[in-house]
């Protein structure tokens, strides 16, 4: 038989009043002593006991008697712990949850049919530790569980507040809630005990109620307390308008009728109207007009028909919405018709770029070769060069050129796989990956998608984004993309890629395989004055809503700007300071002092303030121990000072300036090469025990490495010991070895155009760089002289200037 709770009315006496002894008991034979901190347990079905609460209990199994006698009898409390299951007739240790609670019995009784009842009171929560063995009934050692205390906690007593009014309210709705109920929960003062007495009376499962009883965090019972009651209270409300809404139409109705009637109630009450059957229309009619292939329509038409059967409400209907409009929207069939015209594409690339001629050339014959073989395997294009040198407005061009929708999406700084294969459904807040993404932004099948940044790929933590991204870009492969959030194939094949890129170094090497890398070097003076003229100046008078007529600039002032105001291999900062200017033109004429500017190049120093650049060089080599070094950086060429002092000392050589490794074995060589050659100098050769030298490289922010400053660095320590200057219009670059020579090194044509753009007249390079020569552009040979170095003796002929006696 089940213990049931079945109210036990036993005449005249009132549960709370002391215990008499069980009339029942008696003494049991050859049963194990109790040990103290063991409880007598009685597995209940289908009822959580809290404590403070008061329950009556049937016990029908022989067990629970002998239980409720002997407990009554040793006059120890009893525990009542709830069954897992309630359809298990005789319940052991596994079949019960493992926190109940203790209890006294208050009464023990046996009615006049033969049944047995107690009623007993919870007192406090305790956890199983082990069961004993020997005992006619279940016997645990137990470790009771203390009540948490009261602290005063404003998140507490909020809650607290807040389940007293939502009781209070409950209680309400109950025709038949006792008024003494009514007054306890007004009068309670232990947020602990207000949420079990609230928990005890409440109509929710009792696998639920179970829950409540084993959380001893204060805060989340009260939590999980207020939660159901909330939604019990939405219970009772509910189901009070469903009775009062169809109690006209229930008599002599069918089943059914009736069931579909509380059906619409409900849904009524929660929101749903025909507004959300008209939506679900909607998404359905868009799904079949979204051209998806046969597989992905299957597949959206089965989310659908899970979204239908989902009350909007749920969470998870958003989700699926979200899933579907993503499915919706993305272009699986929208192709833009592409024309490839060879002539009309040459027509676009010199409208939108000037000069670039090698480069135009490439990319002409790379369509051309996409025209005669459209499914055939093109590479994938990638455009490497410094900042602002035109490489994403190319991509544009093409995209123009060819009659396709442009997107770009930026791998800068990508470490996780994810970020462009999308997360998994499953994920709060999932959403596809960044190639999904931009596809939907361009609305094709088939834009030009620009990769920007394939250099800063970052190392993978979670999953290489690097394969992820070959699998895009491999033909083989990428008709059935798959992403994570789609987990449906979208067909890749007809877009064209176009990667971009710093430099090429650090692009992983399988990618860089599959590219056709294009380089960008950057421009000449010559040719930044034009790229200024036909492009920069249109866009910024009209950025800074000019005409032609009201602002002009002179080819002087825009010399100005490139020399003087800017140093990079690109136009970008260039672009930037003509805004500049003409911002502070627009001003003034604003303001009513003048309808008409022109701007020279002595105007330059009012509106962008003092020249930048200028003449840095000289100003850092007048004094002895400083040389002009060439460097080739990721943003191209660039010019880098050395700087060599002495103190007295004992001969040590200090580096500074984040030099690497390489970089501080060509300051040590140098150094060495400088002693070997001392006599032939000049040098005494004592000054080298009774100093130190001290060599920093400034910019010292920036870490440098790299042998090519080896050259420089020589001529610095010569300088500095001979107490010779370094010609203020020479620079230089080449690594050294130990035994005098000068060696070749890397990216003379971007070092040579940043020299040129430093004003140095005079570059001294290796003479077995004499074959990148012929890259170097006209108009930067022209620009300056070259002097061919074979051994590092050569470096002091043409690079130190007379002895500047007047210093020491
Ligand atoms: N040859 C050129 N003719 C006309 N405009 C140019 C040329 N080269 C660059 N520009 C202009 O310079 C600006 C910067 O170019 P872009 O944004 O393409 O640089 P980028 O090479 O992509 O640089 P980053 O590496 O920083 O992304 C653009 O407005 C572009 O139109
Ligand atoms: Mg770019």
């Amino acid at each position: 038989m089940p213990e049931e709770r079945t109210p036990v009315r036993a005449e005249g006496q009132q549960a709370g009043e002391p215990m008499p002894g069980p009339e029942a008991a008696g003494p049991a034979a050859s049963v194990p002593d109790l040990p103290a901190d063991a409880l007598i347990l009685i597995p209940v079905r289908n009822i959580v006991l809290f404590p403070g609460a008061v329950l009556p209990l049937t016990l029908g199994r022989e067990g629970s008697i002998a239980a409720a006698q002997e407990a009554a009898r040793r006059r120890r409390p009893i525990g009542v712990v709830l069954q897992r299951n309630a359809d298990v007739a005789e319940p052991g240790p596994d079949d019960l949850y493992g926190v109940g609670t203790i209890a006294s019995v208050l009464r023990y009784l046996t009615a006049e049919d033969g049944s047995h009842h107690i009623v007993c009171q919870g007192t406090s929560r305790f956890r199983i530790l082990n069961y004993l063995d020997g005992f006619p009934y279940l016997v645990a050692r137990v470790d009771p569980l203390a009540e948490p205390e009261a602290v005063s906690d404003t998140e507490i007593e909020a809650r607290f507040h807040q389940l007293r009014e939502r009781a209070l309210e409950g209680l309400q709705l109950l025709p038949s809630a006792p008024a003494e109920l009514v007054a306890a929960v007004r009068n309670i003062d232990s947020p602990a005990a207000l949420a079990d007495m609230v928990a005890a009376f409440m109509d929710v499962k009792p696998s639920e109620k179970q829950d409540i009883l084993e959380t001893s965090d204060l805060r989340t019972r009260l939590d999980k307390v207020l939660w159901q009651l909330a939604h019990s209270i939405e219970v009772l409300r509910l189901s009070r308008q469903i009775a009062d809404q169809t109690r006209e139409t229930m008599e002599g109705r069918q089943r059914e009728y009736l069931l579909r009637e509380q059906l619409r109630t409900i849904q009524k009450e929660l929101g749903e109207t025909d507004e959300t059957s008209a939506e679900l229309a909607e998404l359905a009619k868009a799904i079949e007009e979204a051209r998806m292939p046969d597989e992905v329509a299957d597949h959206a038409r089965k989310e659908l028909r899970r979204l239908e059967r989902m009350p909007e409400a749920a969470a998870e209907y958003s989700m699926v919405r979200t899933y579907l409009d993503w499915l919706i929207e993305l272009p699986w069939s929208v192709l833009s018709e592409e024309s490839i015209d060879i002539a009309r594409a040459r027509e676009v690339l010199d409208e939108d770029h000037y000069g670039l001629e090698k480069v135009k050339r490439r990319i002409l014959e790379y369509l051309a070769v996409r025209k005669l073989r459209p499914d055939g395997r093109s590479p994938i294009l990638c455009f490497v060069g410094p900042p602002g040198v035109g490489k994403t407005s190319l991509g544009q061009s093409i995209a123009r050129a060819t009659g396709r929708k442009f997107a770009r999406l930026s791998l800068g700084g990508i470490h996780d796989e994810s970020e462009i294969r999308g997360h998994r459904r499953t994920y709060v807040g999932a959403l596809p990956g960044n190639i999904i993404q931009a596809i939907r932004k361009a609305g094709t099948r088939n834009p030009v998608l620009m990769l920007d940044e394939m250099d800063k790929l970052r190392a993978a933590f979670h999953g290489d984004p690097a394969s992820a991204l070959l699998e895009v870009l491999d033909p083989e492969q990428n008709s059935t993309f798959r992403d994570n959030y789609l987990a449906v194939p979208f067909d890749l094949s007809r877009v064209m890629f176009i990667g971009t890129a710093n430099m090429l170094d650090t692009i992983p090497g399988p990618l860089r395989d599959r590219m056709e890398v294009i380089t960008l070097s950057g421009y000449t003076a010559e040719e930044k004055l034009q790229i200024a003229r036909r492009y920069l100046v249109g866009r910024q008078l009209e950025a800074n809503g000019l005409t032609p007529d009201q602002c002009e600039i002179s080819d002087d002032a825009l010399r100005r700007i490139i020399d003087d105001y800017t140093r990079e291999a690109g136009v970008r900062d260039l672009e930037r300071q003509i805004g500049s200017a003409f911002r502070h033109a627009a001003m003034r004429i604003a303001e009513g002092g003048a309808d008409r500017i022109r701007i020279g190049a002595d105007d330059l120093q009012e509106m962008l303030g003092p020249r930048r650049f200028e003449n840095e060089v000289a100003m850092r080599t007048s004094v002895p121990g400083v040389a002009t070094g060439l460097a080739w950086t990721p943003v191209g060429g660039d010019i880098l000072f050395i700087e060599a002092t002495r103190m007295p000392g004992t001969g040590q050589l200090i580096l500074t300036g984040q030099l690497g490794d390489v970089m501080k074995e060509s300051a040590q060589a140098a150094l060495s090469l400088v002693k070997s050659r001392a006599e032939t100098f000049g040098i005494d050769p004592g000054v080298f025990q009774k100093s130190d030298i001290h060599v920093h490289v400034p910019a010292g922010a920036i870490p440098k490495d790299g042998p090519s400053a080896g050259v420089a660095m020589f001529s610095a320590l010569v300088s500095l010991l001979t107490n010779r200057t370094v010609r203020n219009d020479t620079a230089m670059t080449g690594e050294i070895s130990l035994r005098g020579q000068v060696l070749p090194v890397g990216g003379i044509r971007e070092t040579v155009a940043a020299a040129v753009r430093a004003g140095i007249k005079t570059i001294l390079l290796p003479s077995r760089n004499r074959r990148d020569y012929e890259e170097i552009p006209q108009s930067i040979r022209d620009q300056a002289e070259f002097v061919w170095l074979e051994r590092v003796d050569d470096v002091v002929a043409s690079a130190l200037g007379p002895t500047a006696a007047d210093r020491s």
